[in-house]
């Protein structure tokens, strides 16, 4: 059996095709190197010692996702990592999130319902939760109106996912990320944002390394203990662990529906200040940072209620955030060749 990864050499997606092949799958990776560098794949197989099936592709053309499902005719499962993420640049692009989040989940899902039976585990995020009124966050909290057209692409594409998944031979996943971070112990791949990176731990490292003046802290005004918004903070190996372990749910038949939802996070919540404080402990720098404005959007406080995946899935998070901290910076160092 062979699985698509696409987005594959992305930041879960490459961590993830390193834990489809330690458990022996058959990988085949589609990427447009929107956001990624055909690198990472020497970096996969140094882990792995296996070099994972590659195709350049552009999802959002209709043909090329048919003629690949042609080719990769004995493709059963996918992983669907490829979308765009960043929430600010969705607001000013919202058709780019439209088509490209959208567009080709519904090529993707074309191909599939083709198929007597097949399996899709689909990349969502705790976003669907807007600022939940209950912490920890359960599977059941509502879903709220989307913040960003980003978080409407992650609701809509749920949804897609239950109509078409209910009337086909289609089983899925739906797995609602909260912050991935971290890189793996090997330092072979990690997370490469491009440009100036909007998530906090790499603009950290980045920081750290002396590639970044100062990190600005988004308010210190916040109902929360040291008045900094809190976050639950996996690391992306535990992460890409909870795709496996869904995928073979799936391919086992234990799951319970034709959908299921997992949120996938430690059940922890660390403030922006206890992230920096912890960098500093483990990478012996002192980070140069300043409180500034909060950043429009953001919410308070989210982190996961992790017993349904703990009870049903079966998967736990077992990285500290002092793990994800160290790989973080062991990455960026090795990167920037300090
Ligand atoms: C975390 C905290 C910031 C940068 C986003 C997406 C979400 C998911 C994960 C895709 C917040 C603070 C950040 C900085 C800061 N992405 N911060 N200075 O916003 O929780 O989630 O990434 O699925 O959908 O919304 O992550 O890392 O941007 O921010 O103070 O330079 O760090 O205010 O409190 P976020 P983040």
């Amino acid at each position: 059996m062979k699985i698509l990864v696409t987005g594959g050499l992305g930041f879960i997606g490459s961590h993830t095709v390193v834990e489809l092949q330690n458990e022996g799958f058959d990988v085949v990776i589609a990427d447009d190197l929107s956001n990624s560098s055909i690198n990472v794949l020497d970096g996969i197989t140094a882990i792995t010692g296996k070099k994972p099936e590659f195709e350049q592709i552009d999802l959002r053309d209709k043909k090329a996702v048919q003629d690949f499902f042609k080719k990769h005719d004995n493709v059963s499962g996918v992983i669907h990592f490829a979308a765009s993420k960043a929430v600010g640049e969705s607001v000013e692009n919202p058709l780019l999130y439209y088509e490209n989040n959208i567009g080709v989940l519904v090529y993707l899902l074309q191909e599939l319902q083709k198929k007597e039976e097949s399996y899709f585990i689909f990349s969502s995020s705790c976003t669907v939760y807007g600022q939940a009124e209950k912490m920890p966050i359960t599977e059941d909290a509502p879903v709220q109106a989307a913040m960003s057209p980003y978080g409407n692409t992650k609701q809509i594409g749920e949804e897609i996912i239950r109509d078409t998944a209910g009337v086909t031979g289609i089983n899925a996943i739906l797995l609602r990320y909260f912050n991935p971070v971290g890189a793996h112990a090997s330092a072979h791949i990690g997370e490469l944002p491009i440009g100036v990176p909007q998530n906090l731990v790499p603009f950290i490292t980045q920081t750290a390394i002396g590639l970044r003046e100062q990190l600005s802290v988004f308010g210190d005004d916040y109902p929360t203990p040291d008045g900094t918004c809190i976050r639950d903070y996996i690391h992306v190996v535990d992460l890409a662990k909870a795709h496996v372990t869904a995928l073979k749910r799936l391919i086992e038949k234990k799951n319970k529906e034709k959908v299921e939802v997992f949120n996938l996070g430690t059940g922890k919540g660390n403030s922006v200040l206890e992230v920096i404080n912890t960098f500093e402990k483990v990478s012996g720098k002192k980070l140069n940072y300043k409180i500034v404005d909060r950043r429009a959007g953001d919410i308070t406080e989210a982190y996961a209620d992790t017993r349904k995946a703990n009870d049903v899935l079966g998967w736990k998070a077992e990285l500290a955030l002092d793990d994800a901290l160290s790989s973080a910076w062991k990455w960026e160092q090795k990167i920037r060749n300090k």
